[in-house]
């Protein structure tokens, strides 16, 4: 369209006639759309708020507790066996030929080494481990964890200086891990889907909220190709050059997207529940079967997977309204027993209708005052109302889907072994900071199951793929079927708040000098199909420390995997 992009409120259109037709019922049903309050706490707690050539040290295998103790009990069982299996680098080691076709490079690329130290503010002086992991694709259902044989650690732990140059190495075997053939993401066709996001274009452009990579993942096949799926987004008070901006942006990376601005004339949760008659008058609803309405930190880690749940499950010619709780009772109790939208709230188009037909009767001043639970009028709350008050609907609970109302450290829920079919709350603020783009890059390499699935070696490190590498000195003695509580829901916490969704939960291993982990900061595709992630750990972690408050480990670390495709 170029130059010759009207500017009115929508910036997808093809045609001037489907434009019109679009910008007709732009005008009629879209009230203005901020991101809704997180129903529970948010708003409440919002207000509170070269060539030197020299040889690298080799640091001690990391069994013995000289050193700095992230090896486990001195003399321990486990220390013992490390130690034992410890291999020093050989002379003549020969490279280990990886059946696979991809060449294996153990070197020292001071250039990334020293960006990773300037980005992630490690110590000049850091650990650094390199491994390559095979998958092997073979015909297995997906497992929680896999045990594996090998070890993790085949070597002592490296110990780099950025201002020194080092040796290439010979690279160890690499691990083989067993995993199914699940589909890439690449592969996902989300055509029967149509996605309503509401938020302002500060977010929607801010470096640290933008979800343009998010939203790549699940709308493209991360190749510049939309992959079916319709995005409707609605921007705030944004102007016609942010409007323009936006949906440049979107296109450009495959993204099929129409931009809609939204004024603020109507109170949030109004503005929420509009977004689905939005989305059923949309001229390309009638090749839909899912309008889902969701915020801009909703995320679909497993697209193929969410398509074929509702392929298989749910029929999409009755009225369906499918989402999924709080994890937090509390919010049940507060708000009622209802979809929490930043989960992802699945609409067939019988039911949008039920609602479109309604919508003047479900956002009254009486609707909006029984939306109002003492903390404002909640959008989940108004939807919920207008599809029990006037059809015989009720929610159909998918537990894979995630609206995490959690608090503090997620690790205990990435490193769950499950394949969630949605996350969110993942930007930080009140809520945790997680990278699921970059979590997610493994998929590419390795299938969608791959995603958070976890490896058990025989040396009991533990990876929770796409999120962390973790060590457990003291063995793996507890229940890996249970999350650890490492998070904990909002205040009040009663104990069990979180148990009728998660199950109970295993007690925290922080500062228990049980576990150390290094998590995942960044991951890339590579040119030639390999996925390198990048997991780190900082000394001062007040995570990783010993009951006597001493760091795990002396030493910042980095653990760089790189993938290598099963291409069978
Ligand atoms: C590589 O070769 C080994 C031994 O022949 C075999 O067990 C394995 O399945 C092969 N493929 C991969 C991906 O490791
Ligand atoms: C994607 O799904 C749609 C609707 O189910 C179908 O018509 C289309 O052929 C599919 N596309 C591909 C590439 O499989």
């Amino acid at each position: 369209m170029g130059t010759t992009i009207p500017r009115n409120r929508c910036f997808s259109m093809r045609n001037t006639l489907t434009r019109a037709i679009v910008l007709t019922v732009a005008m009629l049903t879209i009230g203005g759309l901020v991101l809704r309050p997180d129903v529970d706490v948010r708003s409440a707690l919002m207000k509170t708020a070269t060539s030197a050539r020299e040889a690298m040290s080799i640091q001690k295998p990391v069994s013995r507790p000289e050193s700095a103790g992230w090896g486990g009990p001195a003399g321990g069982e486990a220390a013992g066996k490390q130690q034992e299996d410890v291999v020093e680098p050989a002379e003549d080691a020969q490279p280990t030929i990886s059946n696979s076709s991809y060449a294996m490079t153990c070197d020292y690329d001071m250039e990334r080494l020293r960006k990773w130290q300037e980005v992630y503010r490690l110590e000049e002086t850091f650990e650094y481990t390199k491994r390559y992991v095979q998958a092997s694709r073979q015909d297995i259902p997906r497992k929680s964890v896999t045990k594996l044989d090998q070890d993790f650690l085949v070597d002592a732990v490296k110990v780099v200086n950025v201002n020194n140059q080092y040796q290439p190495e010979t690279c160890p075997e690499p691990l083989v891990v067993p995993v199914t053939k699940s589909p890439y993401p690449n592969t996902a066709n989300a055509s029967d889907f149509m996605f309503g996001v509401s938020t302002t274009y500060r977010r929607f452009s801010d470096i640290r909220t933008s979800p343009i990579n998010e939203w790549s993942y699940w709308l493209t096949d991360g190749k510049g190709n939309s992959n079916g799926g319709k995005l409707v987004l609605l921007l705030l008070d944004a102007t016609d050059d942010e409007l323009e901006d936006a949906y440049t942006t979107l296109s450009n990376v495959g993204i099929d997207v129409d931009v809609y601005r939204s004024d603020a004339s109507q109170i949030m949760a109004v503005r929420y529940l509009a977004l689905a008659p939005t989305l059923y008058a949309h001229p390309e609803r009638s090749t839909k079967k899912w309008l889902v309405v969701c915020d801009d930190d909703t995320f679909f880690p497993s697209f193929n997977g969410l398509a074929e749940k509702f392929a298989a499950d749910y029929d999409h010619t009755m009225p369906m309204y499918i989402g999924t709780f709080s994890e937090d009772i509390n919010n049940i109790e507060r708000h009622g027993s209802q979809a929490f939208g930043g989960a992802g709230v699945f609409l067939s188009l019988p039911m949008a209708q039920i609602i479109s037909e309604n919508f003047e009767s479900c956002r009254t001043e009486q609707k909006i005052l029984e939306a109002n639970t003492g903390w404002g009028p909640q959008g989940d709350i108004l939807l919920r109302k207008c599809i029990y008050e006037n059809s015989e609907v009720k929610l159909t609970l998918l537990n894979d889907l995630w609206q995490l109302d959690l608090f503090g450290d997620p690790s205990g829920f990435y490193e769950g072994g499950i394949k969630p079919l949605s996350l969110h709350h993942y930007r930080g603020g009140i809520w945790h900071i997680a990278h699921p783009w970059h979590y997610t890059k493994i998929a590419h390499a390795c299938g969608e199951d791959c995603t958070f699935q976890r490896f058990q070696t025989a040396d009991d490190f533990i990876i929770s793929n796409g999120y962390s590498v973790a060590y457990y000195p003291y063995g793996v003695d507890f229940n890996l079927g249970q999350f650890e509580a490492t998070f904990q829901p909002a205040p009040d916490n009663k104990g069990y708040n979180l148990d009728y969704m998660m199950g109970p939960q295993r007690q925290s291993l922080h500062r228990t000098g049980r576990k150390i982990s290094w998590e995942l900061l960044e991951a890339d595709v590579n040119e030639d199909g390999t996925v390198s992630q990048v997991y780190i750990c900082r000394r001062e972690d007040p995570r990783w420390k010993n009951p006597d408050g001493s760091p795990m480990n002396n030493r910042d670390g980095i653990i760089e995997l790189v993938w290598l495709p099963d291409n069978q």
